[in-house]
C-alpha cells in the first residue's frame, strides 16, 4: 500500500459506498480523515471502524452539500479545527436514476446543487487550508456519465448534467491554480460494485474478470495512483469496464 506520510483528508460523502472506502482506505495508508457527510450517524459509524483498524479516529463533520448554509458552517468548523489540508476530496453527490415520471423540482435541485454548487463552494472554503499544505490536491469523483457525448443509459437528465458540471468545476479549478502548488484532479468511475476494504470481495477484486463491474476498490487505487505522481503531473483518469463503462458490452 502507498504511504501517504499523515496527510490530512477531507471526503465528503463519507458515511458509505465509495466515500466509506476511501476514507477507510486512505486511514490505513496513515492520513488523518476528516469525515463529511449529511448523516453523523452513519459518518460516526465509518470513523468506529477506522478507530478500530488504525487507533485514529476520524473528525466527523456533517454537511448537506445542497444546501450553501451547510457547506459554509462545514467549511468553517474545518477550518477553525486546523492549520492545513492535504487532500479534498470531492466525492459526495446525489444520485438520480432515469424514469418516465416528471423530476420534482427539488430533485432537480439536489442533484444540481450538490454535485456542482456544494463541490464549488466547498472546494474554495477549503483552498485557503490547501493552498498552506505542501503536497495540496483536491480530487472530484465524476463519472463516466459526466463525460462528453457520454450515454445516457439509465442515468436522468438531471443528474448527466450535474456530473457534467462537476467535471467542469474540477477542469475550471486546475486552470484556475496553474502556477500555484494546488492540483486538481479528477476520476471518472463506471458503474461501481459497493465494496468495503475487510470484505472479502474487497479481497477477491484484483482477480475479477474483463467482463466483471468495477468496484470501490478500483477507484481507490486510481486515486491513490494519482495523488502519488509527481507534482507536475494532474491528471484525469477515466476508468472504464465492458459492464457499466464508456461504451456498451457487445451482445453476440
Ligand atoms: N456507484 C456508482 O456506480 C458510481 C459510478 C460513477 C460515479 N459515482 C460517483 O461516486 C461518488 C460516490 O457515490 P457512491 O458510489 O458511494 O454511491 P451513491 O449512491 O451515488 O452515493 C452518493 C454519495 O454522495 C452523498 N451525498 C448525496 N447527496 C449529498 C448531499 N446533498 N450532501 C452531501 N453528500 C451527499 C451520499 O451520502 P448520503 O449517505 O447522505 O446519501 C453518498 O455518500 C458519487 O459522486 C457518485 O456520483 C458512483
Amino acid at each position: 500500500m502507498v504511504e501517504l506520510d499523515g496527510r490530512t483528508v477531507v471526503i465528503t460523502g463519507a458515511g458509505r459506498g465509495l466515500g466509506a472506502a476511501l476514507a477507510t482506505s486512505l486511514a490505513e495508508t496513515g492520513c488523518k480523515i476528516i469525515l463529511c457527510g449529511r448523516s453523523l450517524v452513519a459518518l460516526e459509524k465509518v470513523a468506529d471502524g477506522i478507530a478500530e483498524a488504525t487507533g485514529r479516529r476520524p473528525v466527523c463533520i456533517a454537511v448537506d452539500l445542497a444546501e450553501s448554509a451547510s457547506v459554509r458552517g462545514a467549511v468553517e468548523a474545518i477550518v477553525d479545527a486546523h492549520e492545513h489540508i492535504d487532500l479534498l476530496i470531492n466525492n459526495g453527490a446525489m444520485w438520480l436514476e432515469a424514469r418516465d415520471e416528471p423530476y420534482p423540482a427539488e430533485e432537480v435541485l439536489g442533484v444540481i446543487n450538490s454535485a456542482v454548487t456544494g463541490t464549488f463552494l466547498f472546494s474554495q472554503g477549503l483552498l485557503p487550508l490547501l493552498r498552506r499544505s505542501a503536497n495540496p490536491d483536491i480530487v472530484t469523483i465524476g463519472s463516466v456519465s459526466g463525460l462528453p457525448n457520454g450515454l445516457l443509459d439509465g442515468v436522468s437528465v438531471p443528474f448527466y448534467a450535474a456530473k457534467r458540471g462537476q467535471a467542469a468545476i474540477a477542469e475550471g479549478l486546475r486552470q484556475m491554480l496553474a502556477g500555484t502548488p494546488v492540483r486538481s484532479i479528477i476520476l471518472h468511475p463506471p458503474d461501481l460494485d459497493d465494496i468495503q476494504p475487510g470484505e472479502l470481495a474487497w479481497g477477491e477484486a484484483p482477480g475479477r474478470a474483463k467482463s466483471a463491474r468495477a468496484t470501490n476498490r478500483d477507484v481507490v487505487e486510481a486515486v491513490l495512483f494519482a495523488v502519488t505522481r509527481p507534482r507536475n503531473i494532474s491528471l484525469s483518469i477515466v476508468l472504464d469496464a465492458d459492464d457499466g463503462g464508456v461504451f456498451p458490452a457487445q451482445v453476440s
